[in-house]
């Protein structure tokens, strides 16, 4: 038989023990007892500690730094997506071309851009459908690709896209603007740089890439297209502040691989 309960009502015999916890009294908030229907967890049931999403990784850097070979190897390495952004561009590019849009009208443009469907994996590239992976890599595209990169609705438009496949993380991204303006918050920046002339070589030695192959020649167009990427008023080409710049200048991709992989693993704590 239970005593009289603090405002002097009469106890029940056998209530308490009946009714578990729900018949005692807890008269110190810190002693109240935890509710039965939630499991007592040494730790909160959404642990802070684990991040919500996987890592981001931005490459950067001028034309035939090695951005390509490296961002695929680097997502291989990684088991992450790989994504192109350049690819974008140019198919956007392609488009205006065969739709006989022209590449200085924003307006025209960003409303291709926005009306298409790009496709861009590491195998392929397609807009609306159409494979153009061998078509864009070509010095028509090249210069299509330049001119509508300058143009700050059709940026928009990309920039949105690129960051709605960036959104579940686990993914190496590379191009311009991808560490400064498409994820300035990214777990990783990397910016990959490699003199003018070794540039000029790698480009035209890249079997994906067709037009001349001469080294001097192909010198002059990376450097004209450079000189626009770098001096343009929408996202133009800069290292991040904290960006990791990787010189590749006579480095082979392997040893570029291994010194990114070990700037990510250091970033990472992996
Ligand atoms: O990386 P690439 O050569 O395929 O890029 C094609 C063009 O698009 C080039 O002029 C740079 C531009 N570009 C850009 O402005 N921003 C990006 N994020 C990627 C490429």
């Amino acid at each position: 038989m239970r005593g009289p309960d603090r405002v002097g009502r009469a106890g029940r015999a056998g209530r308490a023990g009946r009714a578990g916890w729900a018949g005692k009294d807890f008269p110190c908030p810190a002693h109240q007892p935890y509710l039965p229907y939630l499991p007592y967890l040494p730790y909160p049931p959404y642990p802070p500690y684990l991040p919500l999403t996987k890592p981001i990784i931005a490459i950067d850097g001028p034309s035939g730094a090695g951005k390509g070979t490296v961002a695929r190897e680097v997502a291989i390495a990684l088991g992450y997506r790989h994504v192109d952004s350049g690819a974008m561009y140019r198919a956007v590019g392609w488009k205006a071309l065969q739709e006989h849009v022209a590449l200085d009208s924003d307006e025209a443009v960003s409303k291709l851009a926005s009306a298409s469907r790009i496709d861009v994996s590491t195998a392929r590239v397609l807009i609306d459908g159409t494979d153009v992976t061998r078509a864009i890599r070509t010095p028509e595209i090249d210069r299509a690709a330049t001119a509508v990169a300058r143009l700050p609705g059709v940026r928009a438009v990309l920039v949105d896209r690129q960051r709605v496949l960036g959104e579940r993380g686990a993914i190496v991204m590379e191009g311009r603007d991808i560490g400064t303006v498409v994820f300035p918050n990214a777990d990783v920046k990397i910016y990959l740089d490699a003199s003018p002339e070794e540039r000029a070589r790698r480009r035209a030695s890249d079997p994906a890439h067709s037009g001349p192959t001469a080294v001097g020649e192909v010198a002059t167009l990376l450097t004209a297209r450079d000189e626009i990427d770098r001096t343009r008023a929408a996202s133009p080409l800069y290292a991040a502040p904290d960006a990791v710049v990787v010189d590749t200048t006579g480095q082979n991709v392997d040893q570029v691989v291994r010194e990114v992989l070990t700037v990510i693993r250091s970033k990472l704590k992996t």
